[in-house]
Formats: C-alpha cells, structure tokens, sequence
C-alpha cells in the first residue's frame, strides 16, 4: 500500500534522495505522491496525483538534509494533490506521512477543531501533526508528544514524522511496515545518516546495514544517533543491525521494460534457490506437521492457490491430511484451534495485513506457527516460531510470478520430506528447475506473445485444471485479471456442469491445464464437454491432443507439474496486459504488500 520513506543525515540533497528513493517503491501501487524536506529551517512541501516516475528527482536536490516523501494509496479522500502527503501542523512545523488507518479520526478532527485546528484535506492522516502539535503545547517535546498523539489512534498504522526546529524525524508503527537503513561513517560509509523506509529496495542504493521497527515500538533521529523505544512505556529497544543479501541488480529491471517479465525470466534459477534449504530443518518442520494436531495452510491471493496446491502435495505424495483457509477466513476457524495445532503461513511479502491477523488468531491459541516468506525479516517471518525463505530475491511486480513457484517448490519439498523422500523431492525440483530454463526460450515467448495478440479483445477468458491444476486454474485467472483487466475465471474442469459451462459461448477462449497423471482422461473429458459448445482450446500440457485449437507445449515434471504449468500462463498474462495497453507492474487499484485488513 503506502510507500514511506524519510530521510536525516550528512547529505545536502535529501530531497532528492527521498524523491529517488520513492520511485523504487512504486511497485506497491499509489495514485498521488507528495514530499516535504527542510530548508533553512522551512518546510517545503511538493504533492501530485498520477506517477513519480518523471519527476525529476534532481530538480529537488534542495539545501536539505532532513526530508520525507510518501506515495499514497487513497483511503479518506479522494485521489488530489491536496489529499496527498505530507500533511502539516497548524503552524507548519511538523509534516507527516503515514500508511494505514486512524479509525477514530473523526471525533480527533472534532476534538482538534474545537481548539482552533483547521484541515485543508479530506484525510484521516491530517489529524496526526496536528495532534502531535496540541500535545506539544500541553508541554512534551516532539518525540513524547508522537508517542501520546500515537496512543490515542485506533487501528494499524506507521507514521514518519518531521519536526523542523529540532530537525528530528520520529517513526512508529502499530501495523505497517518500517525498516531503518543505517549508513554510519564509522562504518566507512561516506555519509552518517539514517534511511527509514516501508521497504528495503527504498535505500538498497545507500546501504544494506538495516534494523527493524517492530510493532509498538518508535524510533527517534537527529541523523547522528538513533533511539528505539516501546510505544507505550517508553523503556529502550536495543536493536541489532543486520546485513540484507539482496544487491541493487537483483532489484532492478536491467534491460527488461518491465519487472514482471523479468521476474518471470527470473524462475530460470529462482526455483532451483528455492530448494535450497537445510535438510534437517525441513525433515524437523516435516516432523511438526506430522505431530500436530491439525495442520492449518493459510495465506492470500496468489500464495493462497500455492498453498491449495500443497493440498494436493500433501494427500498424494504424503497421504496427509492438512486444512487451507484464505488469511481473511481464518478468525472463523480459531474454534479448531489447540497449543496441537500448527499454522503454516505463506506470504511473500511477509506483511500482508490479513495473514498477520491469522497468526495472532493461532497465538492467541498458542499454536505454533510457520513462515513460508520471501523478504527476510519481515513482519511474519519474525513473528513465527520457525521460517522458511524462498530465496526468489526481490519481487517488485504487483503481479506475484516468481514468489509463486518459489512457495510451490518449498511446499512440494516439505510433501516429500514428510512422505521420507527428501532427495527425490530435491531431485524432482532440479530437474522442474532446468525444465523452466529450457521453456523460457526466446522462441516460447514469442509463440506466447502471438497468442496473446490472437485474444486480446476477447473479454471472458474461462481455465480449467484438476487436483493441483485446479489451484493453478484459479492462479491463471489472477493473473490475467490483474494485470490485464480481462474478465478470467478458473475451475475445476469437473465444476463445469454444474453451473460455468452455461457461460461457454461459440469462440469462448479456454485453457486446459494437463498433466501426465492420474487425472488427465477427467480432465481431458472436461475439456471436450467445453468444446463441444463451441469452446476454442488452449491446452497447456506435455502432449497433443486433437481437442486443442491451441497447444502450448510443457514438460512432464510428474508432481512438480503446477510450477511448469503456471509458466507459460504467466507469459500469456504479461503479454495480454501489454497488448491491451496497460501496464503489467501497475495494476489499477492494487498494491504490492497489502497491509491492510
Ligand atoms: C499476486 O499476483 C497478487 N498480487 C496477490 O494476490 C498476492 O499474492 C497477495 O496479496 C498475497 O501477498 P503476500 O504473498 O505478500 O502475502
């Protein structure tokens, strides 16, 4: 959602640095940008609707070195410049930009106004400096003041606050992600100062030395020291700093026009990093899910049809039983919960909003929980008991392509381990590994680019696919709908009759997802009921069959056969958005980390 990043430090271009800094987590989708540094002692501030992307960051290389910017995703108030952050303090001192919600806004606006505070926004986020303001007046200085104006918020939030006169930033999260990147002259950096950002790729370009704010906790900086405390008692949080393993390239797009396509090349090694795991962890992890009393597998979106899949990971290859729930259900399931019962969680972000909800549901049980993630030291890689990384690398496209078959690979990996076949599941995903690298050929491309050109102005576009097809199916339609707006739905190929195929008209578009297993003559049956009313086929398998119109050839990866199935779907989604004019990374009305509920 929001993108927050500040800036406090020996540099003199802080404007610019936020404003940098800023374009590197547009990935996580916004419609207005705004940005307010220091000079001489002044707030300037500078706030649009639309994209930061042609701003030119140098025209704000102002005498600063303090400054705060933020991308905002609307919630109170429409999409204009002047809902935009950072909003300001009655008397202009203190500017704020925050992600999330203040619940309570409207009695605080209330409050305020009766006191003489006017608003020039339809935002809740306006309310904050100037809280933070009356608080300063009762006689707390600028940080205490943060802490009792954050007390008083209701719901999930983090905030950056900018206080001029002592040319302070403060920091605080309930909710929201906030992660320090350090750069200390000690250190042989260049220049002393401290990054605060809602993402990592934020200052990548500055330092990899990173701390995390935790939840209930603030942080204060003048850019020479940095103090972390308890939101609410104030005592001192000691932090360690940490050394990120993720390198500038690996964030950047190089020569691809978009990151989705390069995310997509990316599974060319992604998958094969993703077995790359500590065996015995993975055989103790395997053992838990033996013991426990009940497996939950729960996450959203796109990693919530891996964990579909894994479903099926787990009934053939390991013959038991786990349950899957989507984060948002979860609360209702807390009944079935026992100190037994063990939650595996996935979630390549590691923040989303929903899946943190479900964890503390199990906590609150004191079950224990497991983290499949791919940005390490995130929010519920750090609140689980034991964690599990992907190793996918940064995936900056809203559109989750590598992080998928990443949490597939890992998943099909804990199936084997649980059924004691370890070093066959390693060997299966090696081998889907090199099968990715050989399908992600120039010419499969092409063919998948002329294809998507071939529908792009059909507007209903139905997949289908059986056991770990099925998740796939529904995936598909993900994709396509995110990226490229096309009506997609996905089924499993036996649903068809009770219901979707009265929706197939002559021409519909539909993909097969097939594989060489037990369920291939159900699925091929499915896929001739849909021909039979005029359906024109796209199969996605090994083999040819006569009912395709289309055939989009895919290895025999056996039960690895969802992660090379997905492959060329993501090809098609990422052409079908491009051919239709629209940008894949951008998708309307998604964020990257969904940090609301
Ligand atoms: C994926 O293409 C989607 N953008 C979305 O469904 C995503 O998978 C979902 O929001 C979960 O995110 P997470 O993996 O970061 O928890």
């Amino acid at each position: 959602m929001c993108g927050i990043f500040g800036y406090v430090g020996a540099r003199k271009d802080a404007g610019m640095v936020v404003i940098e800094g800023l374009k590197n987590l547009e990935y996580r989708g916004y419609d207005s940008w705004g940005v307010a540094s220091s000079v001489a002692g002044k707030l300037v501030v500078s706030k649009d609707t639309g994209k930061i992307s042609g701003v030119d960051a140098k025209s704000f290389s102002d005498e600063s070195t303090i400054a705060i910017a933020h991308t905002r995703w609307a919630t109170h108030g429409g999409v204009t410049p002047k809902n935009a952050h950072p909003h300001l303090s009655e008397d202009g001192t203190i500017a704020v930009v925050h992600n999330g919600i203040v619940e309570n806004y409207r009695e605080l606006k209330e409050w305020l106004s009766e006191r003489g505070h006017t608003f020039m926004s339809e935002t809740d986020t306006e309310v904050i400096p100037h809280l933070i303001e009356e608080e300063m007046k009762s006689g707390s200085d600028f940080a205490a003041a943060v802490r009792r104006a954050c007390l008083k918020f209701e719901g999930r939030f983090a905030i950056l606050a900018l206080h001029t006169p002592t040319h302070t930033l403060v920091a605080a999260r309930t909710g929201s992600p906030l992660i320090v990147g350090v750069s200390k002259k000690s250190d042989g950096n260049a220049e002393q100062g401290y990054f605060i950002a809602s993402d990592i790729p934020a200052f990548l370009k500055h330092t990899r030395i990173v701390q995390y704010l935790d939840d209930g906790e603030m942080l204060v900086t003048d850019g020479e020291s940095i103090l972390f405390s308890d939101l609410h008692t104030g005592e001192e949080r000691p932090k360690r700093e940490i050394e990120i393993t993720w390198t500038v390239e690996q964030a950047e797009k190089g020569d691809f026009e978009h990151y989705m396509m390069k995310e997509i090349m990316d599974q060319k090694e992604s998958v094969v990093r993703a077995v790359n795991q500590d065996e015995a962890q993975i055989m103790t992890l395997a053992q838990s899910i033996r013991d426990a009393q009940g497996t939950f597998l729960v996450a959203c979106g796109t990693a919530g049809k891996a964990c579909m899949a894994a479903e099926y990971f787990f009934s053939v290859i390991a013959r038991h039983h786990v349950n899957v729930a989507a984060a948002s259900e979860f609360k209702l399931y807390h009944h079935f919960l026992t100190e037994k019962s063990l939650l595996v969680v996935v979630s390549q972000s590691g923040e989303t909003a929903d899946v943190l909800e479900a964890m503390r549901v199990a906590k609150a049980k004191r079950a224990k929980v497991l983290a499949i993630v791919n940005v390490e030291g995130s929010t519920i890689a750090r609140e689980a008991d034991y964690t599990l990384r992907i190793n996918a690398g940064p995936e900056r496209a809203v559109a989750s392509t590598k992080a998928l078959t990443g949490q597939l690979a890992v998943l099909l990996l804990i199936a084997h381990a649980l059924a004691g076949k370890l070093q066959e599941g390693k060997t299966l995903l090696l081998e889907a590994g090199a099968m990715i690298n050989d399908m992600l050929n120039p010419r499969y491309i092409e063919r998948l680019r002329k294809l998507a050109d071939r529908i792009k102005e059909d507007e209903d576009l139905y997949i289908i696919g059986k056991s770990w097809n099925y998740p796939m199916a529904l995936e598909s339609a993900i994709k396509i709908q995110e990226v490229s707006y096309v009506h997609a739905e996905g089924f499993a190929g036996g649903e068809l009759k009770h219901g979707p195929i009265a929706l197939i008209e002559e021409g519909t578009p539909c993909i097969a997802l097939i594989g060489k297993d037990e369920v291939m003559s159900d699925i091929l049956s499915n896929t001739m009921e849909l021909k039979a009313r005029g359906a024109t086929i796209i199969g996605v398998c090994p083999d040819r069959y006569d009912v395709f119109d289309e055939w989009i050839k895919v290895p025999d990866a056996g039960t690895a056969q969802a992660i090379v199935n997905i492959i060329p779907i993501q090809v098609l989604a990422y052409f079908l958005a491009v051919h239709r004019g629209k940008n894949p990374d951008m998708p309307r009305n998604l964020a990257k980390s969904v940090t609301v509920k």
